[in-house]
């Protein structure tokens, strides 16, 4: 989809800068990086985020080596699955000033990507190129708020940032309008292991979506882990049932099929530029982030009303949510999802048919229109008349 795999771009603009902020926080400015030390470091930061789950409810961006190797290696895979899903939700650059909050921001990745992306500036383009953003920044990290403001101020974004501030003891907001709202990894951080956490969730994103502009949009990235994807699905389908609107990755605007399917999840996943820092604390840690993923949404500012015409046309267009399986006999299935439901699509090479050729380069989180599928029993299949259109 060109939608969602941009053009590979020559260099990370935060490179330089994340490098010099990751020495900097470790106490060490001008010293360069250690980079053994920063990989045994980001190896304990995986395991308390994503592995056991220890440092959840923890206050890590407080630390300074923990900051340090998130700035080098979470800071740009957030940034680039920001940027990922706000141009596979077909949100434009903006002509004018812009406003951006970023609520749990840690030093700010999404928050940065979004003025980047909403400003029109590409994220190979040099630093330093003037913004016409200004970002507000929410966290209870003083440390990493201070990260965030200095690579702002190298972005030339305006920047304020509002340090102490806790999503779960309902916390003030700021006023808005904003034009886009993001919330990155810190969802899933709330009211975590709660029988209510859902509801608490879309209680605190229903506040946010009353501070975006009229054209605005809401950004939800959580972690793609089988608990968190749940979660994120589970508060997805609270939000649509509540008149929300997913611009992406959903082409449906019923119910999450995945998570009526226990044991399931969904998630997006993008090719990107690896940035030199990740690639070698990737070949330090075996952490691999070729593609990045996320489950994440983004929605509408609106509640439009219910639009019937609106379903009927999209009855022909699925998002492909599952990467290739081959089964024994050779036959290659994705699942596609779309208004008429979650299932599998499959081919067999040599088959013949015309649009074999399109259906053997699909990849995850591509956009696909399909006209005149075969049915079969266990879904649907390529027959000699149907079309597959990448959009
Ligand atoms: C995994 S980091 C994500 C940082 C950044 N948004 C990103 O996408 O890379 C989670 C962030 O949530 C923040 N956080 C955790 N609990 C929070 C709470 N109760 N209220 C606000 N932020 C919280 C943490 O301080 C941390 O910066």
């Amino acid at each position: 989809v060109a939608g969602n795999r941009g053009p590979a771009t020559s260099a990370f603009r935060y490179e330089a800068a994340l490098r010099k902020e990751a020495a900097l926080v470790r106490g060490r400015p001008g010293d360069g990086i250690d980079l053994d030390a920063a990989a045994k470091d980001l190896l304990a930061l995986q395991r308390g985020l994503t592995g056991d789950r220890k440092l959840i409810g923890e206050r890590y961006m407080d630390e300074r080596v923990r900051l340090s190797s998130y700035l080098l290696f979470y800071w740009p895979v957030s940034y680039a699955q920001a940027r990922a899903m706000l141009r596979m939700a077909g949100i434009a650059p903006r002509s004018g000033a812009v406003r951006v909050l970023d609520l749990g921001s840690g030093p700010s990745p999404c928050g940065l990507a979004a003025a980047d992306h909403l400003a029109g500036i590409a994220p190979g383009a040099p630093l330093g190129a003037v913004a016409r953003a200004s970002l507000v920044a929410c966290d209870p990290s003083a440390l990493a708020l201070e990260s965030a403001g200095r690579l702002a101020a190298a972005a030339g974004c305006d920047f304020a940032a509002v340090p102490g501030w806790d999503a779960a003891a309902s916390a003030v907001l700021p006023d808005g309008p904003f034009d886009l709202i993001v919330l990155g990894h810190v969802v899933n951080e709330l009211w975590s292991g709660e029988p209510d956490r859902i509801a608490r969730r879309a209680r605190l994103l229903d506040r946010c979506f009353e501070l975006l502009a009229p054209d605005g949009a809401l950004l939800l990235l959580e972690p793609a882990l089988l608990s968190t994807g749940r979660d994120a699905l589970a508060l997805r389908d609270a939000l649509v049932s509540a008149g929300r609107r997913v611009l992406a990755p959903c082409v449906r605007s019923g119910p999450c099929p995945a998570l009526q399917a226990e044991g399931q999840t969904c998630h997006s996943d993008f090719a990107w530029e690896v940035p030199r820092a990740v690639r070698e604390l990737s070949a330090r840690t075996g952490l691999d982030k070729g593609l990045v993923k996320t489950t994440g949404f983004a929605f509408a500012a609106g509640r439009p009303a219910e639009d019937a015409r609106f379903r009927e046309a999209a009855q022909d267009r699925f998002r492909v949510v599952s990467d290739p399986m081959v089964n024994k006999a050779g036959r290659v299935r994705y699942l596609v999802c779309g208004e008429r439901g979650r299932f599998p699509l499959s081919a067999k090479r040599g088959e013949g048919f015309p649009a074999e050729r399109t259906f053997f380069s699909l990849k995850r989180s591509d956009l696909v229109r399909i006209a005149s599928p075969a049915v079969r029993e266990t879904g649907e299949a390529l027959g000699p008349g149907t079309e597959i259109e990448k959009l």
